[in-house]
């Protein structure tokens, strides 16, 4: 809800309140940000003009003797004038480089759908705040959009030219907000290739900090999601903000703490490379930047965020549908396949229990390596004699859906597009462009060109035997153009082409990917319901990854493989029980040669998905809690609904003193009974090395024959949990789990959790 007070403004949703005001200079300051007040209140909370402190600028005396720019709340900040932290927007023009805009009037009015880029639906208003620079000849409207029940302010700027003449936008960022008080740390993430969302942690001290990505996309360096909070905040207590951009190009994330402690945060397009020429009664509009709060601790700001992107982002038609289970060849096969080979993995695919057969990189042009056929979006014949109509009607027969794979913004070199087009690919006409995994991308500015690959991709999707689409994008930008804002309009030609893609085809379903996580953001996310996390399908990895995802990203979002027991990029061995417990968290598939699986794997695997679908609405869309984390020697997650909870436990390193442990549950129903249990899971008798002669009649050589021979069809079964108890008593933390394998022994109970070993617990309320 918002409402207007003379000069205050009051934005409203179920947990916090955003207080703004216009102050005596007439320049539009935040009094509060966080926990609701109540609207008899505004005055104790209006923070005080105060005496400027030192060699402060006094912006003008005539309207208040006390008012520097230079310590204010303010919500947009234009340097020149006092005001020396990040500016929010930096303007030029042949008049000079103040610009200096003050409050004219606010207004309240339906939210509508943003120009060009994708807009969260189902807010009801928006408050608009007109500022103008009569002398310069601009207009600043700073618009805020409240969307109510997940707790989330959406803003962004529009900014324009009502003079005679041109001026040059340097930078301007959607969303600047200051915070009162210091003692906060920056919990943000870094990554690349394979290595996406690690955690990124930094104590606020008297500086700068800027981050987020030049590469053109919004990047695996730095996710515009990010978090700012309470320096002692826990998984479940302390102040947390949380902030986000609807963008899927070069962004930046500023944070700034002045000498008096007050903490400037800005989100926007990256400044890098960024200018444009705004023309008389042309106008410029950002992109939506989204923040939230919560006391919550970090638990707190998962769930303002995933109710946001299930609620307001992802394109309604798939909001809370749930998502198939996936088989995709690429780890399995790479490109190097043909019909017979695909044919035998769907079989195998939906012999287990997949839904949905991919068909990854390598069906096109004449695409046997990476150095090729980008662009050539037509049917490699001889991997695929009956053209994919023959593969898809194969994989539907067997009662999957099919999926293709494209890369549509990128070219190769060799590719009859680049001989046709040499002139399509971005360069700047002076120096030989450089390449990247052998390819270079589209210019999507041009309109031929995204045309194009509305076509490319269009003339397949209409044949009516594609359900799924893998939509890949391999690499960043160099070589630009000299066009001022080619970056971000690149953007632009992108949500274009997406957005006519899915109108014209809302059934097909498309997943995310920028060789894994190179660009899932909330601007992806409002075509492509889903996105590949990490070319790293290594299980620890990506429960690390997968949990710092989750603070801004639900698991509905998150499409997580088990791939092979050898993981192709870490080397690490684990079982699939254990990829399958951190897989199951989000959208689940199988990505891996399933033909030279043992049956004892198969048998595995079918248990996983029968398991998968009894629970996948829990697992795709149940309440997210992070109860524990890996410093403490493992990390816990927990899914849960009104029936039931499902948490996953990943091991940290085997402790040679393991104690007792318990779980630490929370909202469970306090007055329900649950029966719980733990994921059968079976042991390699491979895991016991030379140790499993304690138990055996006969001698069994590590590694040796006989041993292999067995461990294909068998194994040990793991330990067992199962009983009953109150949601009361669960949420208490006192459930023991058992120890974990001390080197002395074993029984029933005994957890051998390995190195990076994972379970799954399952907690079902009694009817
Ligand atoms: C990227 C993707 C992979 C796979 C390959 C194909 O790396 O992230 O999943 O599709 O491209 O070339």
């Amino acid at each position: 809800m918002i409402t207007i007070h003379e000069r205050r403004f009051v934005l409203s949703t179920k947990e916090n309140t955003l207080l703004l005001r216009v102050n005596e200079a007439d320049k539009l300051v935040c009094d509060h940000y966080g926990r609701r007040i109540e609207e008899s209140d505004l005055e104790a909370c209006a923070i005080p003009a105060g005496m400027p402190a030192g060699r402060q600028v006094i912006y003008d005396e005539t309207k208040s003797k006390k008012i520097s720019l230079g310590m204010i709340a303010a919500e947009y900040g234009t340097p020149y004038k006092g005001d020396y932290l990040s500016p929010m927007l930096d303007l030029t023009s042949d008049k000079g480089r103040v610009y200096d805009f003050v409050f004219v009037e606010a207004k309240i009015r339906p939210m509508e759908p943003m120009i060009g880029y994708p807009t969260p639906r189902g807010a009801s208003e928006e408050l608009v705040v007109l500022t103008r620079d009569e002398k310069m000849g601009a207009e600043l409207e700073l618009h805020y959009v409240v969307y109510e029940d997940a707790d989330v302010i959406g803003k962004f700027a529009v900014l324009r030219n009502t003079g005679e003449e041109d001026f040059t936008i340097r930078k301007i960022m959607s969303s600047q907000f200051c915070l009162q008080d210091a003692g906060y740390t920056i919990h943000g993430n870094y990554g690349n290739w394979a290595g996406e969302f690690q955690r990124n942690e930094t104590l606020i001290g008297h500086y700068r900090y800027e981050f987020g990505s030049d590469t053109g996309s919004s990047g695996d360096q730095h996710n515009p999601f990010f978090m700012i909070k309470r320096t002692h905040s826990t998984l479940t207590t302390g102040s947390v903000y949380g902030f986000n951009l609807i963008y899927s190009g070069s962004h930046r994330a500023i944070v700034e703490m002045d000498s008096f402690g007050m903490i400037r945060v800005q989100q926007g397009i990256s400044p890098q490379g960024f200018e444009k020429v705004l023309h008389p009664n042309e106008e410029f509009m950002t992109p939506m930047a989204v923040l939230t709060y919560t006391h919550n601790g970090l638990n707190g700001i998962c769930d303002h965020f995933h109710r946001f992107v299930n609620d307001h982002v992802i394109p309604e038609n798939f909001a809370y549908k749930p998502r198939p289970i996936a088989f995709n060849n690429w780890e399995g096969t790479y490109m190097k396949f043909n019909e017979g080979k695909l044919k035998s993995l769907a079989k195998t695919a939906a012999e287990i229990g997949c839904e949905l057969f991919v068909l990854d990189d390598g069906w096109f042009g004449h695409r046997d390596d990476e150095t090729s056929s980008l662009g050539d979006w037509n049917l490699y014949k001889k991997k695929l004699p009956h053209g994919i109509e023959g593969i898809a009607a194969y994989v539907h027969k067997l009662g999957m859906k099919f999926g293709l794979w494209f890369e549509p913004e990128a070219i190769s070199p060799d590719s009859d597009l680049a001989r046709e087009h040499p002139d399509w690919a971005i360069q700047d006409g002076v120096h030989d462009p450089s390449l990247g995994r052998y390819q270079q991308i589209l210019d999507l500015t041009k309109p031929e060109v995204r045309d194009f690959i509305v076509e490319a991709v269009a003339q397949h999707l209409r044949t009516g035997v594609i359900d799924f689409v893998k939509w890949d994008y391999n690499r960043t930008f160099s070589d630009l153009p000299q066009s001022g804002s080619f970056c971000h309009d690149y953007i632009l030609g992108l949500y274009d082409v997406v957005g006519r893609l899915t109108k014209e085809f809302p059934d097909v379903l498309f997943e995310n990917c920028a060789s894994g996580g190179g660009r899932n953001d909330l601007g992806m996310f409002s075509y492509f319901p889903q996105g590949w996390v990490s070319d790293d399908t290594d299980a620890f990895e990506r429960a690390k990854m997968q949990m710092e995802m989750a603070f801004g990203y639900p698991p509905s979002v998150m499409s997580n493989h088990v791939s092979a027991k050898t993981n192709h990029q870490m080397l690490r061995k684990t079982s699939f029980g254990t990829k399958f417990d951190v897989a199951a968290i989000g959208v689940l598939g199988y990505e891996m040669n399933l033909n030279d699986a043992d049956p004892i794997d198969i048998k595995e695997f079918k248990n996983q998905i029968e398991f998968y679908k009894a629970n996948r609405e829990t697992l795709q869309f149940g309440t997210y809690r992070l109860l524990d984390v890996f410093e403490n020697g493992r990390q816990i997650v927990e899914m849960a609904d009104k029936d039931r909870a499902l948490v996953s436990y990943m091991n940290y390193l085997q402790n040679p003193h393991p104690g007792n442990e318990t779980l630490p549950l929370t909202g469970l129903d306090p007055e329900a009974v649950y029966t719980y249990h733990v994921r059968p899971e079976v042991h390699s008798f491979k895991t016991f090395g030379s140790l499993i002669n304690q138990v055996t009649p006969i001698h069994i050589k590590e590694e040796g024959a006989l041993v292999n021979m067995l461990s294909r069809r068998r194994g040990l079964d793991a330990e067992g949990l199962h009983g009953e108890a109150t949601g009361s008593t669960l949420n208490s933390g006192a459930l023991q789990i058992g120890r974990q394998w001390a080197g002395t022994g074993y029984d029933e109970s005994t957890r051998i959790m390995l190195d990076f070993g994972a379970r799954i617990y399952v907690f079902e309320r009694k009817k």
